[in-house]
């Protein structure tokens, strides 16, 4: 796939400004007069777009300069606003903490993504975040998993069946199809077929649309496809509602709609609407960039290839089921590694309700936080040679995540952890097992992904790995 103009003319012009001279640091704010807080300190960076170029372009540079000179906690003027960046894992765990209930989920990422995931489970706060996710949890019980992972092998099959053995196979994009295909079967319930190929494009531009520079509804932009997608989405769900009520699908569509809480509570019709579409995009950027980057290691490091395939080998099974993946735990080392190397959620907004502190540091109410869960997860001071692929780090033996209670975040952590890492887990693990017994992958000699940053880091070209059959 050739590399998108708009990544290659970012990619030049990010060149350019990291050649510029260190600007002046400047306060956010002064603390309050007799405080012994200290001001957050940052740059605004260029006029209109700020540092933003940077951030994306080659946000670990970016990050680990930022917390050389300005420590954990700093701002800089980034995406239309000034932006806290919150680094290492004490400010990350203070502000996931949220002892004070100061920290907004709602009002953070409902600046970057609210127009095309109002009402997400993620944008929601407090007590309300707490009564919908314990109804939602009911669609993660153990018992949900292991139907979801039965239903889901068999398109799985089918998917990697149509894998052709090729040089430049483009492992992201065959990805990106085959997790979509799962999503529409297990989570909404539908055949794949004309139906959901409609309902996956409104999937694709509901989730690009916030990715975008023109942040308002102007015809021909991104914006406003994401936003004619979501009422495309809206539509169908609401459609489809009264059937998926009345009847005894196992989809999640159908659990969503069942599932109560302990009170006997459960969704309305427009909180189920606004959850499926929330759930679908949660779902699906982030296990297929975590699964083709996980085979993307495998090349460069064929003989964790060759240890992972021994290891599915010796299970014996074509397929995974849910009690399989215990004995899977090289491949567990493996998963670890790529959610630490690339991890798919980069980083977690926030935004402050009222005057605050963060590691001593006074952040003014209003204020948009970012935390920079990929960033710390690569830095030196926590993690052994942080730019090399090694799983065995999360060995018993070594196990550098444990280091501190927030060193590995790629879930984030407390009340709005992620609701479907076990689900992730498990769908990498169970296309992996399926491709490490059909094929063998290699990248040729020197090959480096382009890498670019939407959610989190994310390759642009494709990935082409060059496939063989075994
Ligand atoms: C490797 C795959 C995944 C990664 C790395 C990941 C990462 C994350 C992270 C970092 C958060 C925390 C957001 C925050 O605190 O602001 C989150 C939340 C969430 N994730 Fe995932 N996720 C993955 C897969 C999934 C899957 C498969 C599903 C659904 C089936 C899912 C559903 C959700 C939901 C609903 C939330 C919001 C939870 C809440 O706010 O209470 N995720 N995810």
């Amino acid at each position: 796939m050739p590399v998108p103009l708009e990544h290659r003319a970012r990619a030049a012009a990010a060149a350019v400004v990291d050649r510029l001279p260190a600007r002046r640091s400047v306060p956010l704010a002064e603390p309050p007069a007799g405080s012994d807080l200290r001001p957050v300190l940052g740059d605004p960076g260029l006029p209109v777009v700020g540092n933003t170029l940077g951030m994306m372009q080659d946000t670990l540079a970016y990050c680990r300069r930022a917390h050389e000179r300005y420590g954990p906690v700093s701002w800089t003027g980034s995406l239309g606003t000034r932006m806290v960046l919150v680094l290492g894992p004490d400010a990350i765990g203070e502000v996931l903490t949220n002892r004070d209930k100061v920290f907004s989920n709602e009002q953070g990422w409902g600046y970057l993504i609210g127009a095309f995931f109002e009402r997400g489970v993620m944008l929601m706060d407090f007590e309300e975040h707490r009564d919908h996710r314990r109804i939602m949890q009911q669609a993660f019980k153990r018992e949900r998993l292991v139907s979801y992972l039965d239903g889901m092998n068999g398109t799985i099959a089918r998917g990697l069946a149509d894998w052709r053995p090729q040089d430049g196979f483009e492992i992201y994009e065959a990805t990106k199809a085959l997790t979509l295909d799962i999503a529409t079967e297990i989570f909404v319930g539908a055949e794949t077929g004309a139906d959901a190929d409609r309902l996956n494009e409104a999937f694709i531009h509901t989730v690009h649309g916030g990715q975008t520079v023109i942040r308002q509804d102007v015809p021909g932009t991104r914006w406003h496809r994401g936003l004619v997608s979501r009422r495309l989405l809206e539509d169908y769900f609401r459609g489809q509602l009264a059937a998926k009520r009345a009847g005894d699908g196992a989809d999640l569509f159908s659990v969503l709609c069942r599932a109560e809480g302990d009170d006997g509570a459960g969704f309305s019709d427009e909180d189920v609407v606004n959850h499926m579409i929330f759930v679908l995009m949660a779902a699906h950027d982030t296990s297929t960039i975590t699964l083709a980057m996980l085979v993307y290691y495998l090349a460069r490091h064929p003989e964790w290839q060759e240890r992972l395939r021994a290891e599915s080998e010796a299970l014996g099974k074509d397929a995974i089921g849910y009690d399989d993946l215990d004995d899977l735990p090289l491949m567990d080392l493996a998963f670890k590694e790529t959610l630490r190397m690339n991890s798919p959620v980069g980083m977690l907004a926030r935004q402050t309700l009222r005057d605050t502190e963060i590691q001593g540091h006074h952040v003014p109410a209003g204020t948009n936080l970012m935390l920079g869960l990929y960033q710390t997860m690569r830095m030196a001071q926590w993690w052994e040679d942080p730019d090399r692929f090694d799983p065995e780090r999360f060995s018993e033996e070594r196990r550098e995540d444990q280091s501190h209670k927030y060193a590995f975040t790629p879930f984030g952590g407390n009340v709005h952890k992620c609701i479907g890492m076990h689900f992730g887990g498990m769908e990498v693990k169970a296309i992996l097992h399926q491709l490490l017994l059909r094929s063998t992958w290699t990248i040729p000699a020197g090959y480096e992904p382009v890498m670019d940053y939407g959610t989190g880091p994310f390759p642009v070209d494709g990935l082409p790995i060059s496939l063989r059959s075994r």
